[in-house]
């Protein structure tokens, strides 16, 4: 059984997806256990509620250093015996300590066909830029931002009278996607890591 945490600090959409995906059978051999935030009153926590999912909210402000709360973080996830963390819109780079913590087992979801467009607002930054595809990235985490060795891409076509809010809505829905997929894949020991890359082994 995969043990997982999510963080996130949002809407929680790709939460939603994940727990929704394990809920139907999809994602086997795997435990939603815990969702943390960093902000009280996200929408994340209403869906980890909606689910039942046990919830946490470890705000940066109620600790002395942004240290002291990502260690809180760790203990948390450390405390559920938690084997694989999820990033679903958690709005904080992850320190050493974190990564350490938790060595080749923590993914992310990145609006935007890595290593293009990296960091904040991948969207924007991709109809700005003017390119004709774009996507989403599920990838693991390193100490770098937006780094880590890719896991699954989707892409999708930049259209002409694109605005950021209509990119990331087709966007989002490609995430919602390959994120479970990923999770899935995970969980199934099927994802083999040398270097920057991930192979996915037959079933
Ligand atoms: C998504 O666009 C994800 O790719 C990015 O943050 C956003 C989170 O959205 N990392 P949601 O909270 O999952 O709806």
């Amino acid at each position: 059984m995969t043990r997982i945490g999510t963080l996130a600090s949002g809407r929680g959409s790709n939460f939603n997806a994940l727990v929704d995906a394990w809920k139907k059978g999809s994602i086997p051999g795997a435990e939603f256990v815990v969702l943390i935030s960093d902000k009280p009153g996200t929408g994340a926590l209403d869906v980890a509620r909606g689910f039942g999912v046990e919830t946490v909210t470890l705000s940066p402000k109620d600790f002395p250093s942004r240290e002291a709360q990502e260690e809180a973080v760790i203990a948390a996830l450390r405390d559920r015996k938690v084997d694989l963390v999820c990033l679903a819109g958690y709005m904080r780079i992850l320190g050493p300590k974190f990564i350490g913590a938790f060595p080749g087992r923590i993914l992310n979801i990145h609006p935007a066909l890595l290593p293009s467009f990296p960091g904040l607002h991948g969207q924007k930054q991709a109809v700005e830029y003017g390119v004709k595809v774009s996507g989403a990235t599920v990838h693991f985490v390193d100490a770098g931002c937006d780094t880590g060795p890719v896991i699954i891409q989707a892409a999708i076509p930049v259209l002409d009278d694109d605005s950021e809010e209509t990119l990331a809505a087709r966007i989002l829905k490609e995430e919602h996607r390959i994120y479970p997929e990923a999770v899935r894949l995970f969980c199934r020991g099927r994802l083999k890591v040398s270097g920057r890359h991930v192979r996915i082994t037959p079933e």
